[in-house]
């Protein structure tokens, strides 16, 4: 009996406790937003229902800028100030049950800040402060080979600044390796007042460069290596390869570039839905299942560089492999005969 009377009092003042936490949410402190550039966000606001609802919506920080208004059962937006024409809407099958929340569409740097939410009703009227953050988070990183020996890995259109870090694997010591020592990063701001990050450093060309971008709590990453030179001939088939397993295949989506400009083959979601460029269609025979490239028909214009290209959302895997031409020596060489085939020709006639 008197455990049952001890755990209804403790019953009783966690729910007076909740009651006072839910409380102070409201009433005390601002409700914190962090809503996405570009995008829409809604403002939460709520209030005790009640008949002759009156919504006003805010901007205290600029003299109490209109947001929205809302009064004898529609929007009143003939105060509506400049740069919310058009972007605002009240969910008005909501108000009749205390939902004053904003939706405020295509989102800007400039929206941030505090707002107030203002409702009254004959019941009485209630005021609340909503903060909204704006991100623009990393998206994109890319990463490419820019001369012999430099990276450069950029990526556009963040916000707040993003910070750029560059490591190797297997991790090299920064005293010996100029590859480790970054020398330049620049920062800009573009006219919407998004950052875009630039950075060069030298190659490491026995590791896997690691490229890292950060704003906020948003982390992208793009990787670039180098592996051994492929040789190849008109005559002969080049596999040309990646290494992916199977499951990054249909999870990632892959490109194979030439001079990591022109797109050789595009294929998302495993091999099976596969893009071979015009251009590319004579020398591209397949994509094996591990990302792999089989080239044939090959002449000199294909000797380059051939850059594999894994992406996610998350991450970019760039792994370049250069392929070296060398015309068929002898008159008549008969299709798919291998390099290894004539060179067993030539020592053999040596
Ligand atoms: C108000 O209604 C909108 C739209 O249905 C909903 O997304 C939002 O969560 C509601 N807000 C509150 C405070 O009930
Ligand atoms: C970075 O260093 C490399 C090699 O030391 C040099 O060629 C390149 O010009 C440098 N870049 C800048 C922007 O200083
Ligand atoms: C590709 O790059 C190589 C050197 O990296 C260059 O010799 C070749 O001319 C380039 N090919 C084309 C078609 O741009």
């Amino acid at each position: 009996m008197a455990r049952v009377q001890v755990l209804m009092t403790l019953s009783g003042l966690v729910s007076v406790l909740i009651l006072l936490w839910t409380a102070t949410l409201t009433d005390g402190g601002d409700i914190h937003v962090t809503c996405v550039f570009s995008e829409d966000c809604v403002l939460p606001c709520s209030f005790q229902p009640g008949s002759d609802e009156v919504i006003h919506w805010l901007k205290p920080e600029d003299k109490d800028l209109t947001v929205h208004s809302y009064y004898y059962s529609r929007d009143q937006l003939k105060q509506q100030s400049q740069p919310y024409r058009g972007r605002t809407a009240l969910f008005n099958d909501q108000i009749p049950k205390g939902n004053a929340s904003l939706l405020l569409r295509g989102l800007t740097l400039q929206d941030q800040g505090r707002y107030k939410c203002y409702t009254s009703t004959i019941n009485g009227n209630k005021k609340s402060f909503i903060n909204i953050a704006v991100e623009a988070p990393v998206r994109l990183v890319d990463i490419k080979l820019t001369s012999d020996d430099i990276i450069t890995c950029s990526s556009t259109g963040i916000y707040p600044e993003p910070k750029l870090t560059w490591s190797t694997e297997p991790p090299s010591d920064l005293s010996f390796d100029p590859g480790t020592i970054q020398n330049s990063t620049s920062v800009k701001v573009d006219d919407q007042g998004l950052y875009d990050i630039t950075s060069t450093k030298q190659f490491s060309l026995d590791r896997t460069n690691i490229c890292t971008v950060t704003s906020g709590t948003v982390e992208r990453t793009a990787t670039l290596k180098q592996q051994d030179a492929v040789q190849g001939s008109p005559s002969s088939e080049v596999s040309i390869l990646c290494r992916v397993s199977q499951s990054d295949l249909l999870t990632f989506d892959l490109t194979w570039r030439f001079n990591q400009t022109d797109t050789i083959l595009t294929s998302t979601k495993g091999t099976s839905q596969m893009q071979v460029d015009e251009q590319w269609k004579e020398q591209v025979q397949s994509l094996s299942d591990s990302g792999s490239l089989q080239l044939h028909k090959l002449t000199m214009v294909h000797q380059g560089t051939y850059s594999c290209e894994l992406s996610t959302a998350r991450d970019t895997h760039l792994v370049l492999t250069y392929l070296e031409i060398t015309p068929d020596k002898l008159s008549d060489v008969s299709d798919g005969l291998s390099p290894g085939s004539i060179t067993g020709i030539i020592i053999a006639a040596v």
